[in-house]
Order: C-alpha cells, then sequence, then structure tokens
C-alpha cells in the first residue's frame, strides 16, 4: 500500500538487533519533537525515557511516573522524528503485576504513540512477561544492572556488580531476557568488566549507560550530555554547556525588557 505522503524509513527492530557485535549502536534519551527531530539525524534509536520524570518534570525518582505522560512524550518525539526507531519506556506499576497487564499497556503505548517498541526494566523475574508481549507483536528492549525504579529496593542509584559474588545473577538476568525474546538490553550502571562480560554471553545487541565501552552500542540522557542539568552522573561525557548558555540568553533577555531595548514594530515579524 502506498501513500502519498513521503514514505518514512525508519530503523526497524530487526535491522537494529543485527547490529549484535557491529558498528556500534549510536542512541539518546528525547522527550520533546523539538530535540528528537535533531537527535534524529544521528541516532539509531531514540528513547523516550521514564527519566522524563526526574530531568523534566523535577522528580526525586521515576517511580511517580504516570502512563499518560509516557504516551503524552512519545507522540510528541514519534511527530518529530522520521528515521531512528522510537523506543517508550514503560513505567513503573504498569507492567510488573502479570503479563497480561503489561501487553495492555503496552499496546495502549503503541497504539497511541506510534512508537516502534516499548523497553522494561528487570531481568529473570520479567522473563515472562517479555516472552508473552513479544509473542503477542510487541517488540521489547530489557533494562537490567542498575534498574532505577526499583531503586527503593536497591537503595539508591548504585554501581551494580561491584561485588564479583553478585555477577552471576546480573548474567542470569541478562541471558533470560534475551531468551524470552527481549531484541536489545540496556545495561546501566554496571562495573565494566561484568558488562563486557555479559554483551560476549548474549545474542541481542548491549546498550551501555554508565556500562562498558564493550557494550554494542551507548545510551546517553540527552539533557546529561548537553550539560544541562547541574548535577550529572560521573560517567557521562559532557558535550554541550546549554544550562550556562541558556542561562546567558536569559539574562540578555531580561536586561533588554528592563531598559525597553525591543525590536520596532516594523521588525517584529521578520
Ligand atoms: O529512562 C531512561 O532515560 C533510561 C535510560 C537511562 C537508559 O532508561
Amino acid at each position: 500500500m502506498s501513500s502519498q505522503t513521503e514514505r518514512i524509513r525508519r530503523m526497524t527492530v530487526p535491522q537494529l538487533a543485527a547490529r549484535k557485535g557491529g558498528e556500534p549502536i549510536v542512541s539518546l534519551t528525547s522527550y520533546h519533537a523539538h530535540t528528537a527531530a535533531i537527535v534524529d539525524k544521528y541516532a539509531d534509536f531514540i528513547l523516550v525515557g521514564d527519566s522524563l520524570g526526574m530531568v523534566m518534570h523535577g522528580m526525586e525518582t521515576t517511580v511517580g511516573v504516570p502512563l499518560d505522560l509516557m504516551i503524552m512524550h512519545g507522540k510528541a518525539v514519534v511527530r518529530g522524528t522520521k528515521r531512528a526507531l522510537i523506543v517508550v519506556d514503560m513505567p513503573f506499576g504498569t507492567y510488573e503485576e502479570s503479563p497480561n497487564i503489561a501487553f495492555r499497556n503496552a499496546a495502549k503505548i503503541m497504539k497511541e504513540t506510534g512508537c516502534g517498541a516499548v523497553k522494561i526494566e528487570g531481568g529473570a523475574r520479567m522473563a515472562e512477561t517479555v516472552h508473552f508481549l513479544v509473542e503477542r507483536g510487541i517488540p521489547v528492549m530489557a533494562h537490567t544492572g542498575l534498574t532505577p525504579q526499583s531503586s527503593h529496593v536497591m537503595g539508591g542509584f548504585k554501581t551494580q556488580g561491584r561485588d564479583e559474588d553478585t555477577w552471576k545473577a546480573h548474567e542470569d538476568d541478562a541471558k533470560a531476557v534475551a531468551e524470552a525474546g527481549a531484541f536489545a538490553l540496556v545495561l546501566e550502571g554496571m562495573v565494566e568488566p561484568l558488562a563486557a562480560k555479559i554483551t560476549k554471553q548474549v545474542d541481542i545487541p548491549t546498550i551501555g549507560i554508565g556500562a562498558s565501552v564493550e557494550c554494542d552500542g551507548q545510551i546517553l540522557v540527552l539533557e546529561d550530555m548537553l550539560g544541562l542539568n547541574e548535577w550529572t552522573p560521573k560517567f557521562v561525557k559532557v558535550y554541550g554547556d546549554l544550562g550556562p548558555q541558556i542561562e546567558k540568553a536569559v539574562s540578555a533577555y531580561a536586561e533588554d525588557v528592563k531598559a525597553r531595548a525591543f525590536p520596532t514594530e516594523d521588525e517584529v515579524y521578520r
């Protein structure tokens, strides 16, 4: 079936999965149409992460993020993009209870946003749900290691795998979601050799964030790498200084308003 509008060719889930061991996968988070349009030129996939609760909405953790908020931002990112695969996070409380509930909410996200996949946190304990969703047509990106939605159980945002005795559980988590059918796996906040080891053990691409350069790809929170947040995790390489630049622009604007130094009427609509 053809459409009169320009055909949009987005990265597909199988194309992304096929990048295992190949050219590193580039990904970033984005929550709005305008930033997503820029990221879209360079990223293989864009994650509408539930980190938006903390980054955009000032929440202390991601636990309070509602499903409707993810859908609203998901729609904006899909509208602003045309090439990257868009993955939307399932927020806390929308998938853990049962595979049926997970399916209902994942289907709602996919139908209402037009995204290509969802991401859920958790390893072996979520394997049954991953399988259930994938069997029913919902591509799932898994997320293990530091899982922010469990930060209350973990006692904060702590790097995982510092104690080698815990490695086997992390390895088992990764293998369980890969075997259940996840097409990719985010490894967050994990000691480097463990993330590298898991990357060799699973046959799906691993996407590192504060994990290892050996991962099959990397993801960062866009606002962190742009220097927009006052605080960023230690592992983040900051590529911009948007925070100070915005402040400079806002203070120049405030000065202009006070000095009545605004364009004359005939210059207003350029
Ligand atoms: O919510 C998010 O932004 C994420 C990334 C940090 C992987 O899950």
